[in-house]
């Protein structure tokens, strides 16, 4: 009786409807969950990508898929959906992700602008957009470039920082904070190298413009975000959120606008200024922004948008990744003076031969066969990565093979540098460990397979295109620092720290004494 009443007020359409949709989602869910089901991985996982956003929100991504990797083995299906955000974290061969398009998570890099969002050299999904906004820019990245231009760039950083050390924490053996300052040092060099000026954070020892803070609120909105690209689309890629609320990303972006709209005055004022060679080589005066100009100016076709891009690229991909290699290359020699020890003698070698060592700043080309050193530098490369998720590739339509495993057309396969670099068929048992020698022990190609596995930098075409330039400020950096001065670490560094796409570590208190130099 009652079912018959209820029966009679049901509209009819809107329950097949109801009964309809229902039908196609749970078909939906149950093809994607089937097309990938022999993948093994966690079982929320093969449902949602909640699980991973909020684990990233967190800073503990890397931590939840280390422990699934160790349960499930290589390949691990870490999200539900083809074409979406499925990330099979896969380890063992990097050539894996070399060549193919990266997945829609990058799209949360992208700033939203009312001409819609900007598209970077790192953010572009397919290898011919890629390619056309770096072939203007790459040779600017390169050693010759770096050294060139920037050596005395960087040796200008250095001495701010010693200068600052100096004054605040050598005379009354003050403690600072490792991390921190290392972060006032990069950003300022990579104000040199980009805009030829400092930000001021050595000299004042603090977060001047706010600059470091707005990085660090983008960073932690898109690290969640590249796991649910629609979430960040509806809540900060449209016209109508950005009208109740900027993106966190939006202040660093006017900034870069500022600076090159400043520039494009100064050299329609003064148009012999050596911002405005139109030169072709390295020089002494040049900087990112001058060479952007310059690559835009002298091309047809090659939009001003660009310029806004490149340098962007710049300042949200390379100071603190770069500051966190610094600390991690610091606090590792510091915890290991055996180590120490063996770089600074690699180094007093180096004083008492023909070339020399400038002191108190080594020059680059002084720097050279210091094999204990860069083994130290690879190393904390490898257990530090700046960027520990997943870097996301989408298979193409055909389908692919990657270590006899079909993956069907549209997967999202990706490889975490953290979880990469410690898989331990690749490194040894000791994977875990902060081991040097392991670089320079045994043949030329068994060197080269653990060179070719590092995944810090990524890996092929879309590799790291800073990657000379971080490598030059970090070399040249703890040379000086560690023949200049002793550190010592007040408190055991945190042995994990929270990834929010780039890590943001822990603090470090440390102490600071002045060594005798000995030219
Ligand atoms: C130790 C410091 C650094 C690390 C560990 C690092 C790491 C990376 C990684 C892993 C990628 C590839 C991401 C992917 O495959 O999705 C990348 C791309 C990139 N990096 Fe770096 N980076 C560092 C410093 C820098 C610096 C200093 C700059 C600029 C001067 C820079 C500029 C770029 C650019 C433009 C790309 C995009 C390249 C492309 O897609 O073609 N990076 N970086």
């Amino acid at each position: 009786m009652i079912w018959e009443s209820l029966d009679r007020q049901q509209p009819k359409p809107l329950v097949a409807l109801i009964l309809g949709v229902a039908a196609v989602l749970v078909f939906h869910l149950y093809r994607t969950y089937a097309r990938l089901k022999h993948f093994p991985g966690p079982l929320a996982a093969k449902f949602t990508n909640f699980h991973r956003f909020r684990l990233a929100r967190r800073g503990r991504l890397h931590l939840y898929q280390t422990r699934a990797h160790q349960q499930y083995g290589p390949a691990v299906r870490f999200g539900p959906n083809l074409y979406e955000n499925v990330a099979l974290t896969i380890l063992m061969d990097v050539n894996m992700i070399v060549g193919l398009m990266q997945s829609n998570m990058y799209r949360a890099f992208r700033p939203w602008t009312t001409d819609g969002l900007l598209l970077s050299v790192f953010t572009a999904e397919d290898d011919a957009t890629n390619r056309e906004m770096k072939q203007h820019i790459s040779v600017y990245y390169s050693l010759s470039y770096a050294v060139s231009s920037f050596e005395p760039r960087m040796d200008s950083a250095s001495r701010m920082f010693f200068d600052e050390l100096d004054r605040r924490f050598v005379p009354k053996g003050a403690q600072f904070d490792v991390t921190q300052w290392m972060k006032f040092l990069s950003y300022d060099t990579m104000g040199l190298m980009t805009f030829s000026r400092p930000y001021g954070y050595v000299q004042h020892g603090r977060d001047l413009h706010g600059i470091m803070d707005d990085v660090k609120r983008a960073n932690l909105s898109i690290g969640p975000m590249t796991q649910i690209p629609w979430v960040d689309w509806l809540l900060h890629k449209n016209w109508g959120a950005n009208l109740f609320k900027r993106e966190a990303i939006a202040p660093l972006l006017d900034y870069v606008l500022a600076r090159i709209s400043e520039r494009q005055e100064e050299r329609r004022k003064n148009p012999k200024s050596p911002s405005n060679a139109n030169i072709d080589g390295p020089i002494a005066e040049g900087d990112f922004l001058g060479y952007y100009l310059n690559a835009q100016e002298r091309k047809d076709n090659v939009p001003l948008r660009f310029v806004s891009t490149w340098t962007f690229a710049n300042i949200l991909g390379g100071a603190d990744s770069t500051a966190s290699m610094l600390r991690s290359v610091v606090c590792f020699l510091v915890e290991h003076p055996d180590a120490l020890e063996t770089v600074r003698s690699e180094l007093r070698d180096k004083q008492s031969t023909e070339t020399g060592l400038t002191l108190p700043f080594p020059q680059w080309h002084e720097l050279q066969n210091l094999p204990f050193l860069d083994a130290c530098i690879k190393e904390s490369l490898r257990l530090d990565s700046p960027f520990s998720m997943p870097l996301e590739r989408v298979v193409p339509a055909e389908g692919t093979t990657i270590c006899g495993q079909f993956y069907p057309g549209g997967t999202v396969v990706g490889m975490s540098p953290y979880i990469t670099n410690r898989y331990k068929p690749t490194w040894g048992d000791d994977a875990d460990e902060w081991r040097p020698r392991r670089w320079l022990e045994g043949e030329p190609s068994h060197i080269r397979k653990l060179e070719a596995s590092l995944l810090s930098f990524g890996a092929g075409t879309r590799g790291c295109l800073g990657q000379h330039v971080a490598l030059f400020e970090i070399k040249k950096f703890v040379t000086a620092l560690f023949m200049n001065y002793d550190i010592d670490l007040v408190e055991p560094r945190a042995k994990s720290n929270p990834y929010f796409w780039v890590v943001y570590p822990e603090r470090v208190r440390a102490t600071v004494r002045k060594r005798e130099l000995k030219q």
